[in-house]
């Protein structure tokens, strides 16, 4: 056989969360890969699309026989996807119907001006609505998920969340793999009662992992693909589990894009480490197997990623059709600017720690009056996020600004990792030198672990560029009509 199409024994599954039992097991690779719809705007002008999407409860299939409540951007989960054009505008309508809970709208690697942030305070009440205005001035995977104070690792656990995609004419231009050959991965991982009913358990505000992994809201799903390439965007949606991925026949990924958008060139790699929040792109070339073959896609773990066991499975790749493939892998991708060190006008250092049953940043919890940071517009910065504490890791999302990391623990960043970034991975006893230039947009802006558990109990500060910008409150959302 051909590009080792051997299957793993079932078997290598995923613990369930101390106290609570298994989830029912579905048999891996039985439901197809489904696609997240991609959502129509409900009217546009010359400059702007308008959305709608109405956060409710939905009931849905998930475990064979069984039906599960989610908590879904239009009842569904993942959510639709948003597509747009780099310089348009769009104007999303969140309309908290009946999930019966508060709700803040956070389009995360969007650099929203503060009242359409998603501030965590900021909130929607259930019978409100809140129009967001979205700018679209990067290119980039980018996803949006509820970002309710205190309430965030629970609000995303049960559903909302979805993928929103800008793409400019540069990338558009490239003859990368295109339409129903660029595929949104969301990896997402569940524990469940025997019932169906999605358990959520923050294991004493520590961490909620799940036994069951989905894919675009499938669980261990395969994906028939043709012996050609494909793009992949792959968003780890998860509450606090983070992977390695990697190739069951050991072949590399080709990775293009990090967080905020296309790297300068493609790198080659055997395995990627994804953290929370994190997005990375990349190619598989499938024109180099025969029909027939099977391919899983893996997590080889991490240490410290607390249930882990071993190489574990995601889901599935078969080669199932012969195809053309006009698309190839250009050597460069585009432009990426990198700042020199030189330019930064300061370094400031945050410790990531717990301390006394408290998620903490330099000692501190999140207080929406104090600011830890105050660069000015147009200032260069260095954070040094740390974790010296073994026991943990913590990926770190700054809120506006992309970053290039210039170290780890003093050694070049791994190579898949150096484009522009949100989320930077701090693991266990790492030190990560990010590089960004503050603004232009001025105001509050949040920064936190997107182990979301970690980041509602209260691993959040918040930073302010320069003076006097828009309040995160300046805009509140409105009751729904009678
Ligand atoms: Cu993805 Cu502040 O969040
Ligand atoms: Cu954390």
């Amino acid at each position: 056989l051909v590009g080792g199409s051997l299957l793993l024994p079932i078997g290598f599954q995923y613990r369930s969360q101390a106290g609570t039992a298994g989830s029912p097991q579905p048999t891996p690779f039985s439901v197809k890969l489904p696609i997240p719809p991609v959502l129509n705007p409900v009217r546009s002008d010359t400059t702007t699309d308008y959305y709608e999407i109405t956060m409710k409860k939905g009931r849905v299939n998930i475990l064979p026989g069984l039906t599960t409540e989610v908590w879904g951007y239009n009842g569904i989960s993942p959510g639709p996807t948003i597509k747009q054009r780099l310089g348009r505008q769009s104007v999303v309508r969140f309309i908290n119907n009946s999930v019966g809970v508060a709700t803040s709208v956070h389009l995360h690697g969007m650099a929203s001006q503060p009242q359409y942030d998603g501030y965590a305070e900021d909130l929607t009440a259930p019978g409100y609505y809140k129009d967001y205005v979205y700018p679209n001035n990067r290119a980039a995977t980018i996803w949006y998920h509820d970002h309710a104070i205190h309430n965030t690792a629970r609000n995303v656990y049960m559903g909302l969340a979805g993928m929103y995609i800008v793409q400019d004419a540069v990338e558009l231009g490239l003859p990368l793999p295109k339409d129903q050959y660029d595929v949104p991965l969301i990896i997402q991982d569940k524990q469940f009662t025997t019932n169906g009913r999605l358990v959520f358990d923050d294991q004493g505000e520590k961490s909620q992992f799940g036994d069951v992994i989905l894919v675009n809201g499938a669980p261990w799903p395969r994906m028939e693909v043709a012996a050609r390439k494909y793009r992949f965007r792959v968003l780890n949606g998860s509450i606090s589990r983070s992977y390695k991925l990697a190739l069951s026949n050991g072949s590399d990924f080709t990775m293009i894009g990090t967080d905020a958008g296309l790297m300068s060139a493609p790198v080659r790699v055997k395995n990627f480490r994804l953290g929370m929040a994190e997005r990375y792109e990349f190619i598989i070339d499938f024109s180099k197997y025969a029909i027939g073959t099977r391919i899983v896609l893996q997590n080889l773990g991490l240490p410290n990623n607390d249930d882990y066991d071993g190489t574990e499975q995601i889901m599935r790749f078969d080669v199932v059709a012969a195809a053309t493939d006009d698309s190839s892998i250009p050597s460069t991708l585009r432009t990426v600017e990198s700042i020199p060190e030189s330019a930064a006008v300061r370094t400031r250092e945050f410790r990531y720690e717990r301390t006394n049953g408290l998620w903490v940043i330099n000692g501190k919890i999140w207080e929406n009056d104090r600011i830890d940071a105050n660069p000015k517009v147009g200032d260069v910065e260095i954070w040094r996020l740390y974790n010296n504490a073994g026991g943990w890791f913590h990926p770190i999302h700054l809120h506006l600004v992309d970053c290039q990391i210039l170290d780890r623990n003093g050694k070049p960043p791994f190579p898949y990792e150096r484009g522009l970034k949100d989320v930077f991975y701090v693991g266990e006893n790492e030190s990560v030198r990010v590089i960004g230039r503050y603004g232009p947009n001025t105001g509050k802006y949040m920064s936190h672990c997107h182990n979301t558990v970690h980041e509602d109990h209260d691993m959040m500060n918040q930073f302010e560029v320069g003076q006097g910008g828009i309040s995160p409150f300046a805009v509140s959302s409105k009751p729904l009509p009678a």
